[in-house]
């Protein structure tokens, strides 16, 4: 052979194999890391890193629960109208706000902004906090109407299943991952429908 008239050998398929073999194996081993360290990381804190924050968004106006909840007493379906009836809880246009604070807030940033927003005929944009994907279906109204008759409570104290303590946040955040162990997992402590298209479209 001459110098520098080198020719690499070609592969034989069996060496491909093994090849390929070995790909696989060291990606699975890499994903498993990845997960690994995912789940002790999220152990550590005490929470899950990927998939919640610590804190809730900020909003538009910063609506405080706790001022209109636990000092007013206004009671969550005042606002969120629709809980009990339809899929979504809704959350109320400016003009509800407006019947009070027309009147209530003057020298408040919040409220000024508010009124400004409302005279120029905008709504408020209010960042989603809870969401499912959009191939799958929430009902609240037959939760509410399911667990208020069978622990004969008021359909405002069942929220917190799902949504914590709101009434105590400042600015409200999800607390609870609401995946689909979750929603499962009480269906079959409840005897309710658990087949696929309970849930998705
Ligand atoms: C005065 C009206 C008012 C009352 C009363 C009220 N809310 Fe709200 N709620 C809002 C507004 C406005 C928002 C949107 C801004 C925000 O997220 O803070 C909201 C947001 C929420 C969200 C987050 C929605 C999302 O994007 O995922 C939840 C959950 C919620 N409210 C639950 C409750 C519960 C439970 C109660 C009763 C303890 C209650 N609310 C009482 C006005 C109200
Ligand atoms: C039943 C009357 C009533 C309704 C309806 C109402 N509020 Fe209020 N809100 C109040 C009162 C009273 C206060 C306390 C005002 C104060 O501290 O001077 C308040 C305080 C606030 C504050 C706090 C201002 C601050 O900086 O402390 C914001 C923001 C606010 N409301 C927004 C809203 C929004 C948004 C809605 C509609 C989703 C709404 N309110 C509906 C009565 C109401
Ligand atoms: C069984 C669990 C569960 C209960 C109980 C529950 N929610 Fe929810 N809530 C959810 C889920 C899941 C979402 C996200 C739904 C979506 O993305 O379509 C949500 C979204 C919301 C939203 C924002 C979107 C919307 O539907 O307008 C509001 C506001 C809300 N909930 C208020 C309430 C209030 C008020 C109550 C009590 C009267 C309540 N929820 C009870 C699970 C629950
Ligand atoms: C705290 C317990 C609980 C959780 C959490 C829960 N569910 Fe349910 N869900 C129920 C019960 C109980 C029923 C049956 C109500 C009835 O018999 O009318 C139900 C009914 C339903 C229905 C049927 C509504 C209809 O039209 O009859 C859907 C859809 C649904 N749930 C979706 C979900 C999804 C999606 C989640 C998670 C994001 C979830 N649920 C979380 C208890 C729960
Ligand atoms: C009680 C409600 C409920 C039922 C019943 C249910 N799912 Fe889900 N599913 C959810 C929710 C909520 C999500 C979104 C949150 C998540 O990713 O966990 C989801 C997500 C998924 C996803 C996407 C996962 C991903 O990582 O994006 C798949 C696939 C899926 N479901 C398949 C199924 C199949 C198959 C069944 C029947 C054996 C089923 N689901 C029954 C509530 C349900």
């Amino acid at each position: 052979m001459i110098p520098g008239d080198f020719q690499p050998q070609r592969p034989t398929s069996r060496q491909m194999v093994k090849l390929g073999v070995l790909g696989v194996v060291a990606l699975g081993v890499f994903v498993a890391i990845v997960l690994g360290l995912t789940f002790h990381i999220s152990a550590w804190l005490g929470q899950p890193v990927v998939f919640a924050r610590s804190e809730g968004p900020d909003q538009p106006i910063a609506f405080p629960h706790t001022t209109h909840v636990q000092e007013l007493g206004m009671d969550c379906t005042f606002c969120h109208r629709n809980v009990e009836k339809e899929a979504a809880a809704s959350v109320p246009a400016t003009g509800l706000c407006m019947t009070c604070h027309s009147a209530v807030g003057d020298d408040l940033d919040e409220i000024e902004k508010m009124r400004s927003l409302y005279e120029d005929g905008r709504s408020i944009h209010w960042v989603r906090v809870h969401r499912v994907p959009d191939h799958v279906h929430f009902v609240h109204e037959a939760h509410i109407r399911y667990f208020s008759e069978k622990d004969g409570i008021e359909p405002s104290q069942v929220c917190q299943t799902c949504h914590g303590d709101v009434k105590e946040m400042e600015k409200v955040k999800q607390v609870e991952t609401l995946k689909m162990g979750d929603c499962v997992s009480c269906h079959k402590e409840n005897s309710a429908p658990t087949d696929c298209a309970t849930c998705h479209y």
